[in-house]
């Protein structure tokens, strides 16, 4: 039976009581409206862990003025009845009051891997993440936490942040999960119509091709995001293509020359839907 959690004094008082009988920790941050992509990190959690604990909080500080944060996806019912079904311990869903009482004034900040990729175009964006990873993590105090690589440059960020501040959680970055179709699964393919979906299949096409590319021996950044951009751009409803960056997988610092093991990833809107993406050659 999973039981949802809206207090954090109560989420810490059960998380006490399961550490003094040893029991493993691992925990699954997310935003609700539970697909597959999460489905594929709560099944590494439940079996590497004694508990499961999965939190469910569409956080405001991560989300920009213009931004989606009214219109997110929530359902917290069918979401209850995923993680039954995946055998989640406990589900943690604290309120806006909760998390952030009114005088609340710490921040948590990862310099410079934030600053390009995504965190180019969403101000203050990596700053929400990880300051509620890390309030997060202060009430779990998980062993475990689970991280997908569809959200690569925030996977690098908590990496970071975890071996910065000495913290005592050992993060598990999991494969990004796809429809049979190539489509990237996310909360956020709910806003699609029909057509518009159509059109976001653009995305994974186009890293297809560049890895077909970089496989036939183009190693030319510019050639191969040149390419990409001929095909999103031949989608009917793609709005924009707000970046394509072919980058060390590591430093997250943009290549000269394209080598295995870098990471190419996009950002692009379809309609009024912000999509993301990547690949790792
Ligand atoms: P959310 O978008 O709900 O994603 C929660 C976790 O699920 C993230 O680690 C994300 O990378 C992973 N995920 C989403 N789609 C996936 C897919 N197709 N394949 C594999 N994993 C996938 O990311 C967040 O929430 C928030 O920023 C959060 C970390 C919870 C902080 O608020």
């Amino acid at each position: 039976m999973t039981k949802v959690i809206h207090s954090i004094d109560e989420m810490k008082k059960i998380i006490k009581e399961l550490k003094k009988d040893n029991k493993k920790i691992g925990f699954v941050p997310t935003m609700g409206y539970l697909h597959e992509g999460h489905e594929s990190l709560i099944k590494c959690s439940t079996s590497e862990n004694d508990i499961t604990v999965v939190s469910i909080f569409v956080n405001p500080i991560q989300f920009g003025k213009s931004e989606d944060l009214d219109r997110y996806p929530r359902d917290l019912e069918r979401d209850r009845q995923i993680c039954e079904k995946n055998g989640v311990d406990y589900i943690f869903n604290p309120s806006y009051e909760e998390m952030y009482p009114e005088g609340y004034k710490t921040y948590v900040e990862v310099e410079e891997i934030t600053k390009n990729l995504c965190g180019a175009f969403r101000e203050g964006h990596f700053r929400g993440v990880t300051t509620v990873v890390t309030k997060l993590f202060n009430i779990i105090n998980p062993d475990n936490a689970y991280f997908g690589k569809k959200d690569f440059q925030q996977l690098k960020v908590i990496q970071q942040m975890v071996k910065d501040l000495n913290m005592d959680v050992n993060v598990i970055g999991c494969p990004l999960i796809r429809e049979k179709d190539g489509l990237a699964l996310s909360s956020r393919n709910k806003y699609l119509s029909k057509e518009e979906r159509e059109s976001a299949l653009s995305l994974s096409k186009s890293l297809f091709l560049a890895k077909q590319l970089f496989e036939s021996g183009e190693t030319d950044p510019q050639t191969i995001k040149k390419k990409m951009e001929e095909l999103i751009l031949s989608y009917p409803l793609v709005r924009e293509i707000q970046y394509i960056e072919i980058v060390d997988s590591e430093t997250l610092k943009p290549k000269e020359k394209v080598e295995k093991g870098d990471t190419i990833a996009l950002a692009v809107y379809v309609g009024n839907t912000r999509l993301i993406d990547n690949i790792q050659l």
